[in-house]
């Protein structure tokens, strides 16, 4: 008998997706192992699913309700159709068919799986089981790759006899095999416990006057969602954020910011107790040397304004690095490994992550990015196309493996 004491998935709410195939019926032991790590295992059917196993079996052997309609009155969930996506700590959808892979990567939300995958910020695992040739299908890799990209954790399935008489890859895993998947996830993901983590995000703002000001495009997605994850990782968070339109991710403190200055002051007064400081901000180099104290009035001919210096954050803190990882974000138009390269050199840092802020899906504003990972130690790694939160989490595997070990 194993104890759920010694689990990672101890107290973790897990969504279990269940689609149509013929191993659904493996994801009963799923529901049954889970239970015995201390998880709470909340079923949703999509309804070829039903067709494999019956909704009975998974609400008796998670001891909760099961969802199989998305437009069923709700009895148990507060609220919605989102009250499992908020919810969960992990989903993971397994059997995952090749029908519903195929919906996943176009992002479709018309059942409630579907729709739970879209609003989740939980870590999302698939597990493909299907017949060989459709797994090896070029539209399902094609499929799997765009998935991936958007920060899906995929199980490779396992090869054997299949139930359509075939054999090779395409089997579910084992049970047993999936749930430690998960454990092993929760365990090595709690990484930055005990270490404090400072992020910077978003833009800063320089007053002209009392209603204008020179700013940037930053959204403050890119330092958020280096925050969540590091937060999810079990780091002590401060977030100094820009001024941004977007929610505190949960467990993370944040100090809002409006000015370069401001952001400078607060970073050095949280910089000496850092472990790691990840500068996804993008800071005024410049700020106007007058702020006049009334709108400024229009008249005819030109405005000449003379721009000052702002303080380069990343540069002091460089200076004055003693245990801190140090990790720079570079936003270029152009020469992009080459300008990342020189600031990597010139504020000291561990790491830079460059990107190429010309692209539409990357740098301000997307939900994607795609950058080059410079280190200090020589190395240059590229990674493509993906979702901020992905990236994220990237960043933070570099900063665990550079932090002094203890
Ligand atoms: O916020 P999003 O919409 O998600 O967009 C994300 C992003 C494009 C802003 C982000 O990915 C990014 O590239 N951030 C850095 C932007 C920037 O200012 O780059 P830079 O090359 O000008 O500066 C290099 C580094 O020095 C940065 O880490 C910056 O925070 C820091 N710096 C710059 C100027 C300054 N005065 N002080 C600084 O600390």
């Amino acid at each position: 008998m194993e104890t759920a004491g010694a689990s990672s998935l101890l107290g973790k709410h897990v969504v279990l997706g269940v689609t149509g195939g013929i191993a659904a019926y493996k994801a009963v032991e799923v529901v049954s192992r889970l239970r015995k790590k201390g998880a709470h295992v909340h079923v949703i059917m999509t309804r070829g699913a039903q067709n494999f196993v019956t909704e009975l079996t998974f609400r008796e052997m998670s001891d909760e309700p099961v969802i199989t309609d998305m437009w069923a009155k709700v009895t148990h969930y507060h609220v919605e159709h989102i009250a499992l996506a908020k919810l969960a700590d992990v989903v993971l959808v397994a059997p995952a068919t090749a029908n519903f892979l195929a919906k996943a990567a176009c992002g479709m939300a018309d059942d409630m799986l579907m729709t739970t995958l879209l609003a989740t910020k939980a870590p999302i695992f698939v597990a493909p089981a299907m017949n060989t040739a459709m797994y090896e299908n070029a539209m399902t890799q094609e499929n799997l790759e765009r998935l991936r990209a958007h920060g899906f954790h995929v199980v490779e399935p396992a090869s054997g006899q299949l139930a359509c008489g075939t054999s090779g890859a395409g089997r579910l895993p084992e049970p047993i095999e999936l749930v430690a998947v998960l454990e092993q996830f929760f365990e090595s993901k709690r990484d930055l416990v005990g270490r404090k983590v400072l992020v910077t995000a978003g833009g800063t703002h320089e007053p002209l006057d009392p209603v204008r000001y020179l700013g940037n495009r930053s959204t403050g997605k890119m330092g958020f969602a280096v925050a969540e994850a590091a937060a999810q990782r079990g780091a002590d968070v401060v977030l100094v954020a820009g001024p941004v339109g977007l929610e505190t991710p949960a467990g993370v403190r944040r100090v809002d910011v409006l000015t370069a200055q401001e952001m400078h002051d607060a970073v050095l007064a949280e910089y000496a107790t850092a472990d790691a400081v990840i500068k996804a901000a993008a800071v005024a180099d410049y700020r106007p040397k007058e702020r006049a104290g009334q709108k400024i009035k229009k008249k005819d001919g030109s405005l000449l304004l003379e721009l000052v210096r702002n303080p380069d954050i990343l540069k002091e803190l460089g200076e004055k690095k003693q245990q801190q990882v140090l990790v720079g974000f570079a936003a270029e138009t152009e020469r992009v490994i080459e300008y990342a390269a020189g600031k990597l050199e010139k504020k000291n840092l561990d790491f830079i992550v460059a990107n190429d802020v010309s692209r539409k899906d990357a740098g301000f504003s997307a939900d994607t990015n795609c950058v080059t990972i410079l280190g200090r130690d020589g190395t240059h790694t590229e990674h493509p196309l993906m979702s901020k939160r992905a990236l994220a989490d990237i960043i933070l595997d570099r900063v665990a493996g550079a932090l002094p070990k203890g």
